[in-house]
C-alpha cells in the first residue's frame, strides 16, 4: 500500500510538473528566433513568384505555396507578421520588409466590397502605425474606415459581411465581423469623427444580441432583413452545422468582444467576453492541450482536424483578457497554448512555404485548407508571444 502510494504521488508529481511547466510564460526569443529563421525562408519563396498581384503568401497546401493578392481577407497578415518581428527585434531588416509588404496592399483602403477590411488593414498599417506614427500610414487607416462604413446599415444596426452567395443570405453578418471593428474605433481616435466608433458600437450590440446561443456559443452567419432588421435566418457557412460551435469563430468573438471592452470600457462586452472564455474551456471536446478540434460539435472528434488558428487567436485575446477580468487562469491558459503550440504544433524549418505553425483548418466544409499551415495562425501566434510579455 505504501508503496503503491508513494508511486501514486510520484506520478501526481510529475503531472504537477509538466502542468507548472506548461503554464510558464512561453520562451518568446526562441520562438521569435525560430518565426525569423522561417520567415527568412518565406521570403526568398517569395523571391520565385514572378505575378505581380500576389503579395501576400497564405498557406501550404497540397505541396503548394499558394499566396494570394491584396484583394484576400488574409492578405495583411503576412505584413503584420513582418511588423512583429520588427517590433520584437528591432532588426531594421524586418522594418524594410515590413514597409514593402505593407505598401503592396494600399489600394485596398478604398474596397468597399468587404468587410474584411480591418484584417487587410489593422493588421498592416495599423501595426505599422502603432510602431512608426507615419502620417501616411494614419490616413489609410481613417480612409479603410470610410470604406468599412459603407456597408452599415442603420436599419439592421449592423455591418453587412459578404456581398457573395446571394441565392443563401440577404445581408449576412458573420461573427468574424467583430474583429474588423478594431479599425474603426481606432480611426475614431485618430480622426475624432465619432462615427466609426458608434458604427462598430451598434454592431456589438447586435452582434451579442443575435449571435449567441443560451450556452455563448456562437454561430457563424446571421442573416438580418436589410429593410427591417429582422433576423430571417441562424446558420453556418465553414461550421459543421448550423447549431454547431464552429472553433475559429468562438475565438474570434472572444477576441472582438475583448477589444469591445478595451475601447468602451462597457462592462458588458467584459462580462460576454469571459462567458464565450467559459464555453470554449468548458467544453467536453476540448484536448488536454488547449488546441482544439476545428469545430466543437465535429461528432467524429478526435478523427478531425484540430485548428491551430483558434487556439492561437484564443491565446492573444486571453492574455488581454486576463489584464481586465483580473484573472490569472486566463494567463495559465493561453502560456499552455503557446508552449504546446512550440512543442508539438511547429512546422520544421525550412519547409512547406516557411509557415510557423502547421494543423490549422480553414474551411473544412468546402475541403479547403483542411490540417494546414496558414498565415492568420502564425499572425495571432507572434501576437500572443508579444502580448505574453506585457
Ligand atoms: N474570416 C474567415 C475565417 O475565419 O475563415
Amino acid at each position: 500500500m505504501i508503496y503503491q502510494n508513494l508511486k501514486m504521488s510520484a506520478v501526481a508529481a510529475s503531472l504537477l510538473i509538466s502542468t507548472a511547466t506548461f503554464a510558464q510564460k512561453p520562451n518568446v526569443a526562441k520562438e521569435f528566433k525560430y518565426a525569423a529563421e522561417q520567415t527568412g525562408f518565406m521570403l526568398k519563396q517569395l523571391e520565385a513568384n514572378t505575378d505581380p498581384k500576389l503579395v501576400s503568401p497564405r498557406t501550404f497546401e497540397n505541396g503548394k505555396f499558394k499566396i494570394v493578392s491584396s484583394t484576400d481577407w488574409t492578405s495583411g497578415f503576412f505584413p503584420g507578421e513582418l511588423w512583429f518581428l520588427y517590433e520584437q527585434t528591432k532588426d531594421p531588416k524586418w522594418l524594410e520588409q515590413a514597409k514593402i509588404y505593407t505598401a503592396k496592399i494600399e489600394k485596398e483602403q478604398y474596397n468597399k466590397g468587404t468587410h474584411d477590411l480591418g484584417f487587410i488593414i489593422y493588421c498592416s498599417f495599423g501595426n505599422g502605425y502603432k510602431l512608426t506614427k507615419d502620417p501616411a500610414y494614419k490616413q489609410i487607416i481613417i480612409n479603410a474606415a470610410k470604406s468599412l462604413s459603407t456597408r452599415f446599415n442603420p436599419k439592421t444596426g449592423v455591418i453587412k459581411s459578404w456581398d457573395h452567395n446571394k441565392e443563401l443570405w440577404v445581408n449576412p453578418v458573420i461573427i468574424d465581423n467583430m474583429m474588423n471593428l478594431e479599425l474603426l474605433f481606432e480611426a475614431t481616435k485618430l480622426s475624432g469623427d465619432s462615427s466609426f466608433y458608434k458604427i462598430a458600437v451598434s454592431h456589438a450590440d447586435h452582434t451579442m444580441k443575435n449571435h449567441f446561443r443560451a450556452d455563448y456559443s456562437s454561430y457563424h452567419v446571421v442573416d438580418y432583413d436589410p429593410e427591417t432588421g429582422v433576423v430571417i435566418k441562424k446558420t453556418t457557412h465553414q461550421g459543421y452545422s448550423n447549431e454547431s460551435a464552429w472553433a475559429r469563430g468562438q475565438a474570434w468573438g472572444l477576441y472582438g468582444f475583448t477589444l469591445c471592452y478595451r475601447e468602451t470600457h462597457d462592462k458588458k462586452y467584459l462580462e460576454h467576453a469571459q462567458r464565450i472564455a467559459r464555453f470554449i474551456f468548458s467544453n467536453p471536446t476540448m484536448p488536454k492541450d488547449l488546441i482544439p478540434y476545428w469545430d466543437y460539435n465535429d461528432p467524429t472528434i478526435p478523427n478531425t482536424s484540430r485548428d491551430v488558428s483558434a487556439a492561437a487567436i484564443t491565446a492573444s485575446a486571453l492574455y488581454e483578457l486576463s489584464g481586465y477580468a483580473k484573472n490569472k487562469d486566463y494567463v495559465v491558459k493561453a502560456n499552455t497554448i503557446l508552449n504546446n503550440l512550440a512543442a508539438n504544433y511547429k512546422n520544421p524549418l525550412n519547409s512547406n512555404g516557411g509557415f510557423i505553425l502547421l494543423h490549422s483548418t480553414g474551411h473544412r466544409p468546402a475541403k479547403s485548407e483542411i490540417d494546414v499551415p496558414i498565415n492568420y495562425a502564425d499572425y495571432y501566434y507572434l501576437e500572443a508571444l508579444l502580448r505574453s510579455k506585457k
